[in-house]
């Protein structure tokens, strides 16, 4: 009997999966034993906590979502894996809600064992006896970085009884990340259906455009529309910048009042089921882009299409960058915005002036997702499997040397890419992003609310 309803337990197959492939790479690499926490419950003020987010990498492995869990795997001829949870507390339970317990845990999420967390600190010196390698996270965080550390001196102080402490200790987010830059089929559909919110929701956001609203309604409708759809949490922060305050790459104050003749720039995506979406549209507020705004759009929108040509497999990692920076350099000196040749302008970077960050990032479980982007100090290949964000901007702070019909306004469309066998599938096409199209839905928006 249980005092609160249980969550629903997510298909475990995919998440068992990823445990065996973990298990074979650590094998393969000299075997051992992993360790992998959650996150931390953080405290807001007082007794208040911020709204709990797993981690990334241990969910990752599990799909169990409570607080205070860990994972730990044992690679060898016989590969197990041990949930860490808490226990079952049917007093708790009434005011915090449902938690699973060890042995629910373990029968429904798959695990060959499952202990109370409080059990850790003893059995885990055991488990470490005799083990080649540990493989964990060092580094990251103090309290299990102490935990670890205790664990591995009891074995240590164990060692006239013969037993032998790990005597290498590698990290296992490093393999993790190699393996989450790759996504499986169960991953794809959960970003595809995120992406589908989050396009949705930009879609919401422009049609309740208007002069006279606050930057914070049209978050207000961004985040009526991601929980509306079932998605947990945004993937970060939503910025709703209008007028200078695109300029501000990472703005998230969301205060100011629209007007006519602004343009906004929403950078918003939701997170479903632990996996981010990550989408930019800039419009006007008032419905038309004038002459210069549509001038910079323009540009950014044929910087999109040529970095967008550039993913594909076998491609490197800052293809669809270079692509970018080429045309924004070229639209900017056409412009007038920029002097001198376009050789010129891309040597000596001066296009950063306007255009100052990459072209994208991984993405997936993070919105800045795991995995390297160079090997070997080269660039790394694209491959199917890899998801990507594709985010081309152009910004114009009031300056010297610039027409004032520039000032104030930043244009950034951000799409989410899977690069598949043959080429690459854009799963956040949804909202519009050219001009047209961007017009067309404010019109019928705004005759829609008349
Ligand atoms: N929204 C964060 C980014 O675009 O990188
Ligand atoms: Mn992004
Ligand atoms: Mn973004």
């Amino acid at each position: 009997m249980s005092a609160a309803p249980a969550p629903p337990v997510p298909d475990l197959a995919p998440f068992k999966a990823r445990r065996e492939r973990l298990m074979a790479r650590m094998l393969a690499a000299g075997g051992g034993i992993a360790v992998v926490p959650t996150a931390p419950e953080r405290a807001r003020n007082r007794d208040t906590h911020f709204p709990y987010r797993f981690d990334s990498y241990f969910h990752y492995l599990t799909g169990f979502g409570e607080p205070e869990a860990a994972v730990v795997l044992v690679a060898g001829e016989t590969p197990r894996s041990i949930l860490f949870c808490r226990e079952k507390d049917e007093e708790r339970e009434i005011w915090d809600g449902f938690r699973y317990g060890p042995e629910a845990a373990r029968e429904l999420f798959g695990f060959d064992e499952a202990w109370t967390i409080g059990d850790l600190d003893l059995r885990l010196p055991q488990m470490l006896a005799d083990q080649p390698v540990l493989w964990c996270g060092f580094g990251y965080d103090r309290d299990w970085d102490d935990r670890i550390t205790r664990a591995l001196n009891a074995v240590r102080a164990n060692a006239r009884a013969g037993t032998v402490p790990p005597h290498s200790l590698r990290d296992v987010r490093a393999e993790l990340d190699e393996m989450r830059l790759i996504k499986d089929a169960s991953e794809l559909a959960t970003m595809r259906r995120a992406a589908a919110i989050s396009a949705a929701a930009h879609c919401r956001a422009m049609a309740a455009t208007r002069p006279g609203r606050h930057e914070y309604e049209i978050e207000a409708e961004l985040l009526h529309a991601f929980r509306s759809a079932g998605s947990q949490a945004p993937a970060y922060p939503s910025i709703v910048a209008s007028g200078p305050n695109a300029c501000v790459l990472h703005y998230v104050g969301n205060e100011r009042r629209m007007a006519d003749g602004d343009l906004l720039l929403i950078d918003a995506g939701c997170e479903l089921d632990g996996y981010a979406s990550d989408i930019t549209r800039t419009f006007p507020v008032g419905g038309r882009f004038n002459g210069p705004q549509r001038d910079v759009y323009e540009i950014v929108l044929a910087a999109q299409h040529a970095a967008r040509e550039a993913v594909k497999p076998g491609a490197h990692w800052n293809e669809p960058h270079e692509a970018a920076v080429k045309v924004i350099a070229q639209g900017l000196i056409d412009l007038k915005l920029l002097r001198g040749s376009l050789e010129h302008v891309l040597e000596a970077g001066e296009y950063r002036r306007f255009y100052m960050h990459r072209t994208g990032h991984w993405l997936g479980r993070d919105v800045h997702d795991a995995g390297e982007y160079k090997l070997q100090g080269e660039w790394r290949p694209l491959e199917a499997g890899m998801v990507l964000t594709v985010e081309p901007g152009c910004y114009i702070r009031p300056a010297e040397g610039v027409p004032e019909a520039f000032w104030n306004f930043g244009v950034r469309i951000e799409d989410d890419a899977v690069v598949t066998a043959t080429g690459c599938e854009f799963i956040t096409d949804g909202a519009p992003r050219t001009v047209d199209a961007i017009e067309a839905l404010m019109r019928e928006a705004a005759d829609a609310a008349q």
